[in-house]
């Protein structure tokens, strides 16, 4: 089983990736294999909005868009992680989600059978936040409403995450439950 993190943070090792890390390590101690994309490293455009995408065979961007989501559709569990920009998901997820439209278009979802949600605030919108990534998660994926797993909690300079326990654990159980849900649905 594989399990694929979409980090929208362009803060390195900030709190967003570093739950990731937590998240992450404890699939791959339970027998997952991981990878972590850090949105912001990779050149992805925003969409045009032409509307012509059902008659095309790609995209017309040109750019790290394709590959990457073509490793969306086909993991196993998918890990969607973002701090809170003005109450919604940052600029880097929101580009990556728009660009998704192109599937969209096309009847094509990821296949993973579960998501985990790691949304990080300084003091409020966590959940709007929330709220925009399961209306993104209904419309991209084919999972029911116990296969989507939430991590959200309060964290702001960096390393905040790194000294809160409790949310540095819940991290830790997203990915524990991710491998276990994985095991249970083949
Ligand atoms: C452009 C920008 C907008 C932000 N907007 C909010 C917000 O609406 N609500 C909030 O609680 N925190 C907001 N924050 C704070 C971040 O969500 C918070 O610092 C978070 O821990 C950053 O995570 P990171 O270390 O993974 O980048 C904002 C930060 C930035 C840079």
């Amino acid at each position: 089983m594989n399990i694929l993190a979409l980090v929208g943070s362009p803060r390195l090792e900030g709190n967003t990736d570093f739950l990731v890390d937590q998240a992450l390590a404890e699939a791959a101690e339970l027998g997952a294999e991981t990878e972590k994309i850090i949105l912001s490293q990779y050149d992805v455009k925003p969409c045009l909005g032409h509307d012509e995408c059902s008659d095309l065979d790609s995209c017309v961007q040109r750019d790290d868009a394709a590959w990457i989501l073509d490793k969306f559709c086909k993991a196993d569990g998918v890990i969607l992680a973002t701090p809170v920009y003005y109450y919604n998901v940052s600029a880097q997820l929101k580009v990556f989600m728009d660009r998704n439209y192109f599937l969209y278009t096309h009847k094509r979802k990821s296949q993973a059978r579960v998501v985990g949600m790691i949304v990080v605030a300084e003091v409020e919108g966590l959940e709007d936040t929330a709220q925009a990534l399961k209306r993104f998660i209904k419309e991209s994926f084919d999972v029911e409403k116990d296969s989507i797993l939430e991590v959200h909690g309060y964290a702001s300079r960096l390393g905040d995450a790194r000294s809160n326990g409790p949310l540095l654990r819940q991290a830790r159980e997203l990915g524990r439950q991710m491998v276990e849900s994985l095991k249970v649905n083949g």
